[in-house]
């Protein structure tokens, strides 16, 4: 990677059949890791409020917590797209306030895009943004941000009634503009469909293995958070045990003196 990833990168990889790699990330240090790596996207998702802030839900995250984590995650990547993830009740309200606070991300902490959640209900938000030049993520089924609303976490679309509503929303988030749309927590087969049906690339979590790209939460992928991990996690590697281990040993290192060393 030479350039900085564009809504253009993303086109052409759906086009050539090749998937999109995007992760989490909420730090600067993170982001180099998944630079380095070659994700191609790195979203700064409202995740940030299970993950490391130690909230139980995302409702919390305000949203000068993810323009902070936002603008720490590009000083930390060069090349890859970096997605501001707006937080509950940034975007909701008005338009106005979502294009307001939508540019926040872009002018103050150089993020090439903004995700937020929700279909139907936001398509006139989604047109605005996208009209005044903000490139959009759409994001439909499982909303965290509706775990409230909705009783808990639930796998969404699996009613044909449920599954019908999906298409039409994917369809018209689309037409809205968004250059690309997260899917999270439908069954892999209509995942499938809406991929084949959309133009724009489907970017799948917990939503099977047909999607243009998947994106995986960070601390998943590494256990660094050591609490609850989803079913649909995979974990690469235990940062959780390192750490403590790791941590154990200067414990006891300085108690027993020999730490710090003579060098
Ligand atoms: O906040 C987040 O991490 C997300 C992903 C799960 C898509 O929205």
């Amino acid at each position: 990677m030479d350039k900085r990833i564009t809504v253009c990168d993303f086109a052409a990889l759906k086009a050539r059949g090749k998937k999109i790699v995007m992760i989490t990330a909420y730090d600067a240090a993170q982001a180099r890791w998944g630079e380095e790596a070659g994700c191609e996207a790195l979203l700064v998702g409202d995740s940030m409020g299970n993950t490391v802030l130690g909230y139980d839900t995302t409702l919390p995250v305000t949203l000068e917590e993810s323009l902070s984590h936002t603008a720490a995650v590009r000083r930390g990547a060069k090349k890859a797209m970096v997605i501001g993830d707006m937080p509950f009740l940034s975007y909701q309200i008005s338009t106005e306030e979502a294009i307001r606070n939508a540019g926040r991300y872009l002018k103050e902490c150089g993020a090439d895009a903004v995700k937020l959640e929700g279909g139907t209900a936001m398509l006139p938000t989604l047109r605005r943004l996208v009209e005044v030049g903000i490139p959009v993520i759409g994001h439909i089924g499982l909303l965290p941000q509706s775990v409230l609303k909705d009783g808990g976490y639930r796998l969404h679309g699996k009613s044909s009634e449920e599954a019908a509503a999906l298409r039409k929303e994917a369809l018209a988030v689309q037409e809205a503009g968004v250059f690309a749309v997260v899917l999270e927590g439908i069954p892999a087969a209509l995942s499938q469909e809406i991929t084949a049906l959309l133009k724009i690339p489907t970017i799948g979590i917990a939503a099977g293995p047909h999607c243009d790209g998947q994106v995986q939460v960070i601390s998943d992928l590494l256990n660094f958070g050591g609490t609850y991990l989803p079913r649909h996690a995979k974990v690469y590697a235990d940062f959780y045990q390192s750490a403590i281990t790791a941590i154990k040993q200067y414990c006891q290192e300085v108690r027993d003196g020999s730490f710090p060393e003579e060098r």
